[in-house]
């Protein structure tokens, strides 16, 4: 089957389309044919950093998410047969390939209602606003700040933010992403870089500061977080664009923060939890309250291509790789 694979780490065009044999399951495993793939930012960091093993073939095949049928199932499977349409996120990776086999704890059933694109899209990005968006424990009226505004992640969290009737503060980097992202009516939407963002949050908030962030940038944020939350507020760690963060000790302690770091992939390790992430995430999307916008769909030979589009912040919203 083909796939794409990298050898080591380095730029995005370390991913060359290869040859590899299909999978086979194993005990409690299904294989999935995939018709999509998504491409996330933590790909980049991965391929980037080296945060991989080679597989038995010498590739390691990034990609942690897709959509597609069953077509093989191992041992002890129980909730899936072959034919069945399926999501999922898969830590060890394997996602931009046709085939990909996984532990069936990590799929969940796709209902007829939900497209392939949407399907593909929606579940990295949708199951990690939800978690955020839950552990921020936003209540009517609060102040927030979402990072990122116009990314996959940002975009969820700024509809889920406003479907709980929060404030929302959408910062983005361009005026481009900052037009776009008016379709969701967020309270306000700030270019970063182009203005004295403290001043304008400190206007907004009456003063008062914002209840929780979203952080999903890091290092160039850490000063404008600590200014613009006020005490006993919430600051949602889950990315690291710009780089991590040193731990800002004395100004956490003196207003009674709260730090909150965040990884979607310790969530799959209780399948309870995410058997609950994701039916709320497919009903959000049948009621047509979640929107994942798709900046582009490019084939898997592209690889390279929509590594640089996010490491060069040209999109807006979602990357997905035609498998087919
Ligand atoms: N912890 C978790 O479980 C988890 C799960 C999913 C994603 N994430 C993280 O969430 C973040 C967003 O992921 P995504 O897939 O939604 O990516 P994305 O669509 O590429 O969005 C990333 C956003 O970050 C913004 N950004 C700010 N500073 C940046 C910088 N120095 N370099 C690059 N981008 C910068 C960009 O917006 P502007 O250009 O408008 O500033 C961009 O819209 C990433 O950090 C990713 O690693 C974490």
């Amino acid at each position: 089957m083909r796939a794409i694979g990298i050898k080591k780490a380095g730029p995005a065009e370390e991913m060359k389309l290869v040859d590899i044999p299909c999978p086979t399951p194993q005990s409690n495993e299904i294989v999935i044919e995939q018709s999509f793939a998504g491409v996330n930012y933590g790909d980049t960091i991965r391929r980037k950093r080296g945060l991989f093993e080679l597989n038995e073939h010498g590739y390691f095949v990034p990609g942690f998410e897709g959509v597609g049928r069953v077509v093989a199932v191992g041992n002890n499977v129980e909730r899936f047969k072959i034919g069945d349409r399926v999501s999922y996120l898969n830590e060890s990776n394997g996602g931009y390939s046709q085939q990909i086999c996984l532990k069936e704890l990590l799929a969940y059933a796709i209902p007829d209602s939900i497209p392939d694109k949407t399907a593909a899209a929606m579940t990295c990005v949708g199951s990690t606003a939800l978690c955020l968006t839950e552990l921020a424990n936003i209540k009517e009226g609060n102040w927030v700040i979402v990072h990122g505004a116009s990314g996959g992640v940002g975009q969820t969290l700024v509809q889920l933010c406003l479907y709980k009737n929060a404030k929302v503060i959408a910062i983005v980097g361009t005026q481009e992403k900052s037009k776009f992202l008016e379709r969701y009516r967020p309270t306000s939407v700030i270019v970063r870089n182009e203005a004295d963002i403290k001043t304008q949050i400190n206007d907004l908030t009456h003063g008062k500061g914002v209840s929780a962030i979203f952080d999903c940038v890091g290092n160039e944020v850490i000063d404008l977080n600590i200014d613009c939350i006020h005490k006993k507020g919430t600051i949602l760690y889950y990315g690291s664009t710009s780089g991590h963060v040193n731990f800002p000790g004395m100004q956490i302690l003196m207003k009674s923060l709260r730090i909150q770091g965040f990884n979607i992939f310790n969530v799959l390790e209780d399948s309870n939890a995410w058997n609950i992430t994701t039916g709320k995430l497919i009903s959000l999307v049948n009621d047509k309250r979640l929107k994942f916008h798709i900046d582009r769909e490019l084939k898997m030979a592209d690889a390279p291509k929509a590594h640089k589009l996010l490491e060069e912040r040209r999109s807006i919203g979602k990357i997905l790789l035609n498998i087919k």
